[in-house]
């Protein structure tokens, strides 16, 4: 490569899409009630990588989760407890909590969210419904 294009390629490393690896997708779930205050980063959840694999029951009545991004008190404690993303991330249905950068890769800062939701991007959001 001339000094030139590896000037060029510098260059682009140095733009914001290509800081590194925030992966949140259409559908992810960022999850930030507590990783900015601890010093962590964000978790990224891919809902839909999940979905295609899980009965919406098997995550959302046996094991608890609420319908709501942000909605439920996750700790590590609880995960290495085998709770919350700990039922499967155990090292037996899935790999295990020390890779703690597979769930931790949003960009630090990033609010608990649907990434990229369409509602996000309304002027004038519906008034939400009551819950059930
Ligand atoms: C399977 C996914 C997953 C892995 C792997 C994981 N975490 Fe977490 N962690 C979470 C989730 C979900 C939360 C809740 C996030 C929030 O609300 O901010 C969390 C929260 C935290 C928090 C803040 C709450 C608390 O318990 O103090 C810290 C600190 C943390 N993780 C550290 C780690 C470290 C260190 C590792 C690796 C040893 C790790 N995590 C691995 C999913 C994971
Ligand atoms: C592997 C577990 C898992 C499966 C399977 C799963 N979900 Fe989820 N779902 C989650 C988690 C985790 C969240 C985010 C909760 C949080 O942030 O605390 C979530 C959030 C949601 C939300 C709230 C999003 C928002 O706007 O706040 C809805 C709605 C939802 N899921 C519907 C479904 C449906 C429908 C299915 C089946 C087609 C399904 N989920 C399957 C784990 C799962
Ligand atoms: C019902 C079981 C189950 C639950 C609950 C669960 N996961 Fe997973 N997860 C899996 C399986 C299975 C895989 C695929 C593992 C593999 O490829 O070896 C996976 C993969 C992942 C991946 C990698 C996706 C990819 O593109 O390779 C991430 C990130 C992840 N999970 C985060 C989480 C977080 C965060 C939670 C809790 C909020 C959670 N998971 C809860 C079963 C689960």
């Amino acid at each position: 490569m001339s000094a030139r294009s590896l000037r060029i390629v510098g260059a682009l490393l140095l733009l914001p899409g290509f800081a590194g690896p925030a992966t949140a997708e259409y559908g992810d779930v960022v999850i930030n009630n507590y990783s900015d205050a601890a010093g962590m980063r964000p978790v990224i959840f891919p809902h839909w990588f999940h979905r295609v694999r899980f009965r919406c029951a098997a995550c959302h009545a046996d094991l608890g989760f609420k319908f709501k991004a942000g909605g439920n008190e996750i700790n590590m404690m609880k995960i290495i407890d085998g709770e919350y993303c700990g039922a499967c991330h155990n090292g037996e249905i899935a790999w295990s909590v020390e890779n703690c950068d597979m769930c931790h890769s949003a960009k630090p800062g990033t609010p608990t969210q649907v990434h990229e939701s369409t509602v996000q991007k309304l002027l004038a959001p519906a008034k939400p419904k009551p819950r059930q």
